[in-house]
């Protein structure tokens, strides 16, 4: 058995390329540096057509001679793609063209072996550079049939969105930074100038360490610039004005949010400088649809001395969008260690409600000098669960951690 090689198969396709001269000759004459232009291989073309009297050069133009009745290549190639035979001399005729090439007696054997079998469920090889599969019964099947589902591995929603969060900061040109589940009160509360007598700080806000109860801190210089700052405040504010205990600040807790990660940084960066960091946080929180005393934040500082309120608003406002939520609000806030202070909303079309996702605002000189910075630093920490429910439509955070829910994990689609 023969079956087309790949210029047989151009050919068929195509056309012979002395078929195509001769319909361009029908046309009119042409010359040889005009065909280049009209057709692929025009000395292919023009060579076996001289040899079959077709056509005649005269002056370097070239014109009909005789025009065929029939192309007999042109046929033989049909006659070899739908599997029929050749007369010895056309085989051969097709075989010297290199158009046409044996195929391996093992396999012609196993084709037709295969094609004995009053049904053919597989297409196999074998049939198929044989061409036998046209002579096939084959199988039909319902292509409309429902396929049983299949339920591959894949990464957990909140691994992949996490991932997602990652991959646009990384894009806006920060670098990553990473802490430690179990923090001091000091870099927790103390750094961020959070008054040891804040309700954040008291046991049905926060987690506390039971063993081991306290750290120790290192940096003797650091705890008293932070002592003194909670004090007596800096040259411009006069502090919170009471008695600060090292001790308090030694308690370890579960860290309540991502702030401390990027405080720490303060102390080794150099302006400007762009850290994000994600990660868990503790809270000692009642659970509920849209509370999780587990959760994660995304935190973020850009320090700079060009940076102000409105770089900070464009910061939220760029990361939102990359994340798919185009339209953002900013709330007035407060927390003890920014001024001034947002809390970031998101627009949520589906529901038609704004949905609160954390808080940001410029750190107080209180929080920076102490860790050596002069430059305005905006800071950010912001809620993940919650953007990735609303991505997923889901009406439940518990869904996330609590439930077991395996269809979650199947059919979650987060299409950012
Ligand atoms: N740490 C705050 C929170 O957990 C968020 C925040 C971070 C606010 C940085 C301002 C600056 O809610």
């Amino acid at each position: 058995m023969y079956k087309l090689t790949e210029e047989g198969k151009k050919y068929l396709d195509e056309g012979l390329p002395e078929k195509n001269l001769l319909e361009i000759l029908k046309k009119g004459k042409t010359t040889t540096e005009e065909l280049k232009e009209k057709m692929q291989n025009p000395a292919v073309a023009i060579n076996w057509a001289r040899k079959q009297g077709w056509i005649k050069i005269k002056q370097g133009e070239i014109q009909v001679d005789k025009e065929p009745k029939e192309y007999p290549q042109q046929i033989s190639l049909q006659k070899i793609s739908k599997g029929e035979d050749l007369t010895k001399q056309k085989t051969e005729e097709l075989l010297k063209r290199g158009l046409i090439e044996e195929i391996r007696e093992d396999i012609v054997k196993q084709a037709q072996k295969q094609l004995e079998k009053e049904k053919i469920n597989n297409l196999t090889p074998e049939l198929i550079q044989t061409g036998l599969w046209k002579k096939a019964n084959i199988k039909k099947y319902n292509i409309e049939a429902v396929g049983k589902k299949k339920y591959p591995g894949k990464k957990h929603v909140l691994s992949y969105y996490i991932e997602k969060v990652r991959k646009v900061f990384l894009e806006m040109g920060f670098e990553e930074e990473e802490g430690s589940y179990v923090e001091s009160s000091f870099w927790n509360f103390d750094a961020l100038y959070t008054p040891q007598d804040h309700p954040a700080r008291e046991m049905h806000d926060t987690f506390f360490l039971k063993k081991p109860r306290k750290t120790k801190m290192k940096n003797k210089e650091l705890v008293k610039r932070v002592k003194k700052i909670h004090e007596q405040g800096n040259n411009e504010s006069k502090g919170w004005g009471y008695n600060w205990s090292e001790e308090e600040a030694q308690k370890l807790v579960m860290r309540t949010h991502t702030t401390p990660v990027t405080v720490r940084k303060l102390q080794e960066i150099e302006p400007p400088a762009k850290v994000f960091s994600v990660g868990r946080v503790f809270r000692n929180e009642t659970l509920d649809y849209s509370h999780l005393p587990e959760f994660t934040q995304i935190e973020g500082i850009v320090a700079s001395e060009k940076v102000n309120f409105k770089n900070l608003l464009g910061y939220l406002k760029e990361f939102y969008s990359k994340m798919g939520f185009e339209e953002v609000r900013f709330r007035p806030g407060y927390f003890p260690y920014t001024e001034m202070s947002v809390e970031p909303e998101v627009y949520v079309k589906e529901k038609d409600e704004w949905l609160e996702l954390g808080g940001a605002g410029i750190f107080r000189p209180e929080v920076t000098e102490p860790m050596g910075i002069k430059e305005p630093v905006l800071a950010w920490g912001l809620g993940l669960e919650r953007l990735a429910m609303m991505h997923l439509d889901l009406k439940d955070i518990r869904n996330f951690y609590y439930k077991n829910d395996l269809s979650l994990l199947r059919e979650a689609k987060i299409n950012i």
